[in-house]
């Protein structure tokens, strides 16, 4: 596999919360002895489940990972993210922490000191804080690549108009620009112009696309395999996906899947990763991790593409 070919990036948001450390652990391991390289996780995963309110397990569940596993901070990429920990236990969104410089190295700081790390692989700005200068939030990321404590930072759930203006002023500012970009995506859609249930999330649009293939930023999607609902039962598709396209694209997905004797969620990350798109994909089972990894194996054709194109 090329360095620059899509990869599976392993989620951790449940990691030291719903994912307890033994099964966490596992997964982890799971990941590396597949060649999984890339960890996604942030400050803040996850203050909603955590009794104590705010956020910090799943970094502290990567950093005893790594501190008992000896090598494994060469194996592996750490990309983390600052915006949405809340400072007040408890009261998201309230005391988010926000994009302000100030808060951008605090949270940094204590991300580091969770991880046990000297740097962090890739920064993300977790969400949009329109109540900071963006000038404010893009030096503050840059001076953090500058001093070497993250080497490549980038934009989570931002619209791409604001991506592109912070990468404009990076330019003025001579800093590191944001050359990533976090969203949900998936093969499935919601009915246009619906929005998403779930806070905080922002859907992958074709401006996104547009914005990163002309300049060639990296696209990570999240919510990649819809939470398990492509196939359990006990996972059903939220309402905004029930329309006449969902129907289309599952049995066009059950057909490739059955051309190539892979899984529908094996198909779905391959048409992610086919588009160039790096899926993350949660677990709380090293099964799960296991059936994604194998995905890279799944190729489509152009025809494939196709049918799918004409499907969504
Ligand atoms: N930037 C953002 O705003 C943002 C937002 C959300 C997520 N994320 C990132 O993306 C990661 C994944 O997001 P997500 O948890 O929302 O979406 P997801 O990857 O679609 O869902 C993960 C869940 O899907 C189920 N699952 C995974 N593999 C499966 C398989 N092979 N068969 C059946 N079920 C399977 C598991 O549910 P069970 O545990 O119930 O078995 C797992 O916990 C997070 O860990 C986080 O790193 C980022």
């Amino acid at each position: 596999m090329n360095t620059t070919d899509p990869q599976i990036v392993l989620g951790t948001m449940d990691f030291g919360t719903r994912v307890d450390p033994d099964r966490a652990f596992a997964i982890l391991d799971s990941f590396v002895a597949g060649g999984g390289v890339w960890l996604d996780t942030a400050n803040c995963y996850s203050f909603w489940t955590d009794p104590s309110g705010v956020g910090g397990a799943s970094e502290r569940l990567i950093g005893a990972w790594l501190r008992a596993r000896p090598g494994a901070r060469d194996a592996v990429r750490i990309a983390t993210k600052v915006r949405q920990n809340p400072l007040v236990p408890h009261s998201w969104p309230k005391s988010a922490e926000g994009l302000s410089a100030r808060a951008v190295h605090a949270g940094v700081e204590e991300s580091l000191g969770r991880l046990g790390v000297e740097h962090i692989d890739l920064l993300w700005a977790h969400a949009e804080d329109r109540a900071v200068p963006l000038e404010e939030t893009v030096g503050a990321f840059g001076e953090l690549v500058a001093k070497g404590v993250a080497l490549r930072v980038g934009a989570a759930n931002h619209a791409a108009w604001r991506v592109e203006r912070a990468r404009s002023l990076a330019r003025e500012q001579r800093v590191e620009p944001w050359t990533a970009l976090q969203l949900r995506h998936s093969l499935l859609q919601p009915r246009p112009l619906t929005p998403v249930a779930e806070a905080g999330h922002r859907m992958l649009a074709a401006e996104d696309l547009d914005l990163a293939r002309s300049e060639g930023l990296a696209v990570w999607s999240y919510s990649s395999l819809m939470w398990g609902s492509y196939v359990r039962a006990d996972k059903p598709l939220p309402h905004t996906y029930d329309h006449p396209g969902t129907i289309q694209v599952l049995a066009v997905l059950d057909d490739v899947a059955d051309e190539l004797s892979a899984t529908r969620n094996q198909v779905v990350l391959a048409w992610l990763m086919r588009q160039g798109i790096d899926p993350i994909v949660g677990a709380s089972r090293v099964e799960q991790i296991e059936e994604a990894l194998a995905a890279r194996r799944v190729r489509l054709s152009d025809e494939h593409l196709a049918r799918f194109g004409e499907a969504r």
